[in-house]
């Protein structure tokens, strides 16, 4: 029994389910060195409503505890802020008991939970405005397209004065105690940060809209309880603000050096094209990512804060090696703005490499700051020279 069900405001209680053991996330996608959790919140006035499910694979562990904390006839309204599985996964299981309830969701989650469980469930549309009436407080809607599926929806409870906000300000993050001042700030900033790079990069623009449209309401927030990770309840408009930074081409003042090498010859390449960037700038941040022997999200997190970025790869039949496509298609996916890049690589005889990197960069708008450099295979002292001389070109252009 992993029940931890835990009272969140006066009318709020946690039914979600911790996943400590959780290593990768979308199937092999992305990884979530943390653990994560599925956050379902139960609300009781004089009607009680709950807010999603989990994850399938603890679908009957998650009703069989809800049992323990209320008795699932007393539940008036599902709410479902989102189809995807890891939030809806418990319907099935929980439908089976209550199959008259109604569930509130927008139009778009009723279609793609019909298309996923195959259900003839109670669905009642809600659009931006529509409420929900709990007794003495009610649910406000807004419908939150994008972020980051067509179907998500944000649910506002006025009276507690909390917003419920589906995958929008989660982060992958298991943690004994899930509010945000309890936990190691550092963390909890790095997970949230991984989160919004590799999830919400390409809706930055509605990102930023919906955010507008959510201040305008100048609804009062103490609190802020999405379906991962941490609540936020101490100054919950941080994460409110962080994430209009996020949403506005974000960057630091730092480079990301991003290759792969079989031999290291193009790994001696990027550390003297570093040591150039250095000269020019002692200060700025510079970060080494062997794109075959780091975490393909991590580095995802790493171009995100960088203003600009160099890709490297030796030439092999003809192309780049394959952890190099693998993270410039990523690149591509995220719709990066406003960063520049350049190419480099060591080759044998054709090298096609840094010329395959540099038209990929440009396809996925990235500015190129200077043409790509080639070295045939091991760099010597006059190679190393044109590679610190390259490093020192790249810097004076940022
Ligand atoms: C399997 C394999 C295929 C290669 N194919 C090419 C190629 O098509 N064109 C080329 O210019 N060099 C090719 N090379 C040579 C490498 O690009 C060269 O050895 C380079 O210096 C390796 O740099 P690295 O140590 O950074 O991987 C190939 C090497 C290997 C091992
Ligand atoms: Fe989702
Ligand atoms: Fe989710």
């Amino acid at each position: 029994m992993w029940k931890m069900h835990f009272s969140v405001s006066d009318h709020v209680t946690w039914v979600g389910k911790t996943d400590w053991e959780l290593q990768t996330f979308h199937g092999e996608e992305l990884s979530t060195f943390k653990g994560s959790t599925y956050n379902a919140y139960l609300i009781q006035d004089e009607k009680t409503a709950l807010v999603d499910t989990v994850w399938t694979p603890f679908a009957r562990q998650f009703v069989e505890d809800l049992k323990e904390t209320i008795d699932l006839d007393e539940i008036d309204y599902v709410v479902a802020l989102h189809a995807e599985p890891d939030h809806s996964g418990g319907l099935i299981e929980l439908m089976r008991e209550i199959p008259d309830v109604p569930i509130y969701c927008t139009s778009m989650a009723a279609r793609f939970l019909r298309a996923q469980y195959h259900q003839d469930w109670n669905f009642v549309e809600v659009k931006t405005g529509d409420t929900l009436s709990l007794g003495k407080q009610e649910l406000v809607f807004v419908e939150a397209k994008m972020l980051h599926w067509p179907d998500n929806l944000l649910a506002y409870l006025t009276g507690d004065q909390i917003l419920f906000s589906s995958d929008a300000f989660g982060q992958h993050y298991s943690s004994e105690v899930l509010f945000n001042d309890l936990v190691d700030q550092g963390e909890l900033y790095r997970e949230a940060l991984k989160y919004y790079a590799n999830i919400l990069t390409p809706f930055s623009k509605m990102v930023a809209r919906k955010i507008d449209e959510v201040l305008e309401m100048e609804l009062p927030l103490k609190m802020i309880c999405p379906s991962h990770g941490v609540i936020w309840r101490e100054d919950p408009a941080q994460i409110i603000e962080t994430y209009a930074r996020w949403a506005d081409d974000y960057q630091e003042d730092q480079v990301a050096i991003v290759y792969d090498t079989m031999w290291d010859s193009t790994g001696r390449m990027a550390a003297m094209i570093s040591d150039g960037i250095r000269a020019v700038d002692p200060t700025l941040t510079i970060k080494h990512l062997h794109t075959a022997k780091r975490d393909k999200n991590d580095i995802i997190a790493e171009v995100f804060r960088s203003k600009a970025i160099l890709v490297g790869s030796s030439t092999v039949n003809r192309g780049v090696l394959s952890s190099i496509s693998a993270i410039l298609s990523l690149i591509e996916e995220m719709g990066f703005k406003k960063k520049k890049a350049s190419a480099f690589g060591s080759y044998g005889w054709s090298g096609e490499a840094p010329g395959l990197i540099r038209e990929t960069l440009e396809d996925a708008g990235f500015e190129i700051l200077i043409p790509e450099l080639r070295e045939a295979w091991t760099p010597d002292a006059e190679g190393r020279d044109r590679c610190r001389t390259f490093g020192r070109d790249f810097a004076r252009q940022l």
